[in-house]
């Protein structure tokens, strides 16, 4: 066929696009994955950080290989405080369920301190060998949703750290939350007071008194961005609420005396 025939012209031309189109769809397949595995990476610093593994993230300990020899995946059922198995817990996603009406439920307005709406009724949590336990919460901040791991020691009551890994607050103000000098306030401190009820607060900047006999369970809030402060107080009010992981930990604290 010679080089000048038309047919051959569109050949080549339609042979050029087919191996373009191929590379392209190649290369986004493979940006894909590897935001996905990004996304994954992501999540597990932050529940490794969230369950107190930062000094190994700092040393430079592969993330994946700290998260699958430390951390189990559980999902609970938060209506009944129970682990569950009604979903596969390996392909579950929780921040999807939240949009699938099958797998959540709306939350009563009497109750909705982190103004969220809508829960999953499945939470994926992860417990750690120790007995550790990081449950996922979130809440609205003062400028869009805040995503946040917290971590409980195996005793169900005493907070090892608060984690957020997802929030569109104020640099410098809201996003403060991110410092390690204000993250540094969470660890030993008690969720519920000496008679079971909800008492961990985050109070505004300066009102926080060591001396005081809820400074165990009082965290100083962020100097100029009290809305912030107290969209986080309100995160703790829900998610360790009737509504939230209350029935869990209370089933926690049962089994383990
Ligand atoms: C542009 C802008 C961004 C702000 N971002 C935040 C924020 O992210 N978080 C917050 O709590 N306050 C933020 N504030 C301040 C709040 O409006 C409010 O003044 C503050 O939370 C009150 O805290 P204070 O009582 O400690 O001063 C922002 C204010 C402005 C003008």
């Amino acid at each position: 066929m010679s080089n000048d025939s038309i047919f051959k012209t569109f050949l080549v031309a339609f042979l050029l696009c087919v191996v373009c189109s191929v590379l392209v769809c190649l290369a986004a397949i493979v940006r894909i994955d590897k935001e996905a595995y990004n996304k994954q990476l992501e999540i597990r610093k932050t529940v490794l950080a969230a369950g107190g593994y930062q000094q190994q993230i700092d040393d430079g300990g592969n993330i994946d290989e700290l998260f699958t020899a430390n951390m189990e995946l559980k999902l609970v059922d938060l209506a009944t405080g129970e682990y569950t198995t009604a979903v596969d817990a390996a392909t579950y996603n929780q921040r999807e369920a939240v949009e699938n009406a099958e797998l959540s439920v709306k939350v009563p307005a009497e109750l909705d301190a982190a103004a969220i709406g809508t829960r999953a009724k499945y939470a994926a949590i992860y417990v750690d060998k120790s007995g550790t336990t990081i449950l996922p919460v979130r809440g609205a901040g003062m400028w869009g949703p805040m995503y946040a791991y917290i971590s409980i020691a195996a005793d169900t009551t005493t907070v090892k750290g608060l984690t957020f890994y997802q929030h569109a607050e104020t640099p410098g103000l809201g996003a403060e939350i991110d410092n390690p000098n204000w993250k540094k306030q969470w660890p030993e401190k008690q969720i519920f007071n000496a008679s079971g009820k909800l008492a961990l607060k985050v109070v505004k900047k300066g009102k926080y008194n060591a001396g005081a006999s809820d400074a165990i369970n009082t965290i100083d809030g962020l100097a100029g961005a009290t809305v912030t402060g107290d969209k986080v107080h309100a995160i703790i009010k829900y998610w360790f609420g009737e509504h939230g992981f209350g029935p869990f930990l209370a089933k926690l604290k049962a089994e383990r005396g």
